[in-house]
């Protein structure tokens, strides 16, 4: 897989969501993030929108493959309370052990990656049995909402580094494998119509791996 940097998009990506991070966006990413403890892997980290929000663990991995992305997430990954090492990584593609981790995070990223199946296949490949994935995602809509999706997709995916509307995310986690725990909508998050639904969720990964 080809390095690359969306510039433009990790340039204007604090300031898009500026508002919906210091309202219910921030609260709902904190309220998943409790959810985390001991080894955490966070796949597509970004600018890392998630940092505030994470309680204090063992260890956490950050992995990005956009270097526009990863030279905002750096800074702010050194200055965090705990260990925190930034990896230059597609989800698709982890340097990491099998079962090597007890939580995996994936918030506003399975829209953006090339291959959610295989990223989902090397989210539970590195979990520990019974290790959690722990997601905020949109996901696509139902009737007339996912015909627009489908439209708008391609321009869309062209403007924000990637991102597909219309991806049916919670039914890749399900193929993948895993068993959702934990799945509820988020409707108080300020999005584009386009962009709804939003769901949080956990996902346990099955004994025996992948
Ligand atoms: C919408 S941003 C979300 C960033 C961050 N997770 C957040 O919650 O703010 C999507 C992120 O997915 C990353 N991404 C795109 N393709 C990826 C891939 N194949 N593997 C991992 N991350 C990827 C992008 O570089 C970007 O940082």
């Amino acid at each position: 897989m080809p390095a690359r940097e969306h510039r433009v998009f990790a340039a204007l990506y604090d300031l898009i969501g500026r508002r919906a991070e210091r309202g219910p966006m921030g609260a709902r990413r904190r309220e998943l993030l409790r959810e985390a403890s001991g080894r955490v892997l966070e796949i597509g980290a970004g600018t890392g929108a998630n940092l505030p929000h994470y309680p204090a663990l063992s260890a956490l991995t950050l992995a990005e493959p956009d270097g526009a992305m990863r030279r905002r997430l750096a800074p702010r990954a050194a200055a965090a309370a705990f260990p925190v090492e930034v990896l230059d990584a597609p989800a698709e593609r982890l340097p990491l052990a099998d079962a090597s981790v007890d939580a995996v995070v994936s918030t506003g990223v399975l829209c953006s990656v090339d291959d959610p199946a295989r990223a989902l296949a090397e989210a539970r490949r590195v979990l520990r049995p019974g290790g959690r994935l722990l997601f905020i995602e949109h996901v696509r809509a139902e009737g007339r909402r996912a015909r627009l999706q489908d439209r708008l997709t391609p321009a869309w995916s062209a403007m924000c580094g990637g991102c597909h509307p219309n991806r049916d995310t919670v039914a890749a986690i399900r193929a993948a494998g895993f068993a959702i725990t934990a799945l509820r909508r988020l409707d108080d998050v300020p999005a584009a119509p386009w962009i709804r639904p939003i769901v949080a969720g956990v996902a346990v990964a099955p004994a025996g791996g992948g």
